[in-house]
């Protein structure tokens, strides 16, 4: 039941890849206000993407404050604000002065493959396995927090001294929101932190060990806190974007978000999300599984001082940021909807596959010596092809991950729950229940990741009483099923494994 006084909306800020969004949300879930706004992609050398967090900052302020604006809302709308965010990407600041050392290290970027294979090679990468849940690779923060530590000057002394601290771009703009240099907190969530290679899944606490393996002093790290956090974070500034104070009271990384607005939260309830990547999760509850087939385990949340909830998760480097790729750099397309009208003008993909893995292959290989290829070309082959390739390589990408997620539990997915920006993209959302054979389904309400960063701050404020509350605002908006017959889908799969081959072992 919506409460009859008080403030009736919850907002939250999406940090994402490629923008930052603001949205305020009513008692129904339903969206209030939107705004949002891109930044700049920066890619100094191959493999290598930045970001700049002051930018992300400013665009952050700003979408605050024209959302607010656009609905005509005062902070005492607001019962609360959540925060969600791509994880990962590193961001070291110094703590006197508010500045970055070092752009932000994106989770797509690739400088620390060495790091990486030093601590595959010996036992450390299975203490890292069993402690984070993780395989050593670039994807994660640990080694980007290293590689600032000892390429950028006057980082490791600063850091020793306690001026120097880490976050991602949560605790980034938590310690901004809350004040900055004049006080602001620095926090973040397990879910976040179990995505660093330094935090122990068992304990949700920084590992010593771990922090060893890194060369990171511990006095860098943020404090963790629940994702649903009853006594907040603290209040965002009076004189900040908001206009007045907002308790801040919800942290998600942005995948473990959308499971929360995708209501996934019985053990068993997986969804898929397409963003810049593709991050499929299945909820596994109170038990730590172990993959043997390629997934993470990682956090799903941890509400208030309740135990916490975990998941199975097969991260994909590349998915809608393939289709940005034939915008921007082939220009083959104007904007992402033309990616679906230049794949409709053809039937299939005339016999070619697109393998995107621009930061080698993730989840279910993790093979960082993948580069991208487009295989099976002949004369014939035009762009309407190498678009319909694109659409077909997200499909087939979590096809790999669907299947191994059905080994590791046991349990065949039946219905494929989805959001993100390619839903909308009718023809990929048909490819992959084609490219699966099961039903795709997608909710009246598909921006599901800021709504669970929302679901995430309300819950601690009491604007929701419980998860079933939130159950209740989850429906249906579309439906798409099977069309192809069992040996089309057969046939198409053993040419898209061929094409994954002669990625791999490409960089030495
Ligand atoms: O792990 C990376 C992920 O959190 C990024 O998500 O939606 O910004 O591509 P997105």
């Amino acid at each position: 039941m919506a409460p009859d006084a008080g403030p009736q909306y919850v907002a939250a800020v999406d940090q994402g890849t490629t923008s930052t969004r603001f949205m305020v949300f009513d008692h129904g879930g339903n969206e209030v206000a939107k705004h949002q706004l891109e930044h700049t992609q920066i890619m100094p050398k191959p493999g290598w993407v930045e970001h700049d967090p002051i930018e992300i900052w400013e665009r952050t302020r700003s979408v605050i404050q024209s959302g607010m604006r656009s609905a005509n809302l005062q902070a005492g709308d607001l019962a609360a604000l959540g925060i969600t965010n791509q994880r990962e990407t590193a961001v070291v600041w110094d703590k006197r002065t508010g500045r970055p050392y070092y752009n932000a290290i994106v989770w797509q970027d690739t400088r620390t493959d060495r790091i990486a294979a030093a601590l595959d090679r010996d036992e450390r990468g299975q203490v890292i396995r069993r402690k984070a849940g993780l395989p050593p690779a670039t994807y994660f923060s640990g080694g980007k927090i290293q590689w600032i530590l000892e390429n950028v000057e006057g980082v490791r002394e600063a850091a020793e001294a306690g001026h120097a601290v880490f976050g991602n771009t949560d605790s980034w703009l938590i310690w901004n929101l809350t004040g900055g240099v004049n006080g602001g907190v620095h926090v973040t969530d397990p879910t976040n932190a179990s995505r660093t290679m330094l935090m122990d899944l068992e304990t949700l606490r920084w590992d010593d060990e771990l922090l060893g393996f890194f060369g990171i002093p511990r006095a860098m790290l943020p404090e963790i806190k629940p994702s649903s956090c009853p006594e907040g974070y603290g209040p965002s500034g009076a004189d900040g974007p908001l206009g007045g104070e907002v308790p801040l009271t919800g942290i998600l990384g942005d995948q473990q978000a959308a499971m929360v607005g995708q209501v996934c939260f019985a053990p068993g309830e997986a969804k898929n999300t397409y963003g810049t990547g593709n991050f499929m999760l299945l909820n596994t509850g109170a038990e730590l599984v172990r993959s043997d087939n390629g997934l993470l385990t990682t956090v799903c949340y941890q509400f208030g001082d309740e135990q916490p909830v975990y998941a199975l998760e097969g991260s994909i480097a590349v998915t809608g940021s393939a289709v940005q790729w034939l915008r921007d750099q082939l220009g083959i397309i104007s904007g992402a909807s033309e990616s679906e009208s230049l794949a409709r003008q053809v039937e299939d993909s005339g016999g070619c596959y697109f393998v995107p893995a621009f930061s080698g292959l993730f989840a279910p290989y993790w093979r960082s010596d993948a580069r991208g290829a487009i295989v099976g070309l002949s004369r014939y082959n035009t762009n309407a092809h190498i678009a319909r390739a694109t659409l077909e390589s997200i499909c087939y990408q979590s096809k790999d991950v669907a299947d191994a997620m059905a080994q590791d539990s046991g349990v065949p997915v039946e219905v494929l729950k989805v959001d993100g920006g390619i839903t909308a993209n009718a023809l990929c959302m048909q490819l992959q229940a084609d490219i699966l054979g099961v039903p795709v389904s997608k909710p009246v309400v598909a921006e599901t990741t800021a709504l669970g960063a929302a679901y995430a701050a309300g819950l601690a404020v009491g604007f929701w009483k419980t998860t079933d509350e939130l159950r209740e605002n989850w429906n249906e908006g579309r439906r798409w099923t099977p069309s192809w017959d069992d040996t089309q889908r057969e046939d198409g799969y053993k040419g898209w494994r061929k094409a994954v081959e002669r990625t791999l072992g490409w960089v030495d």
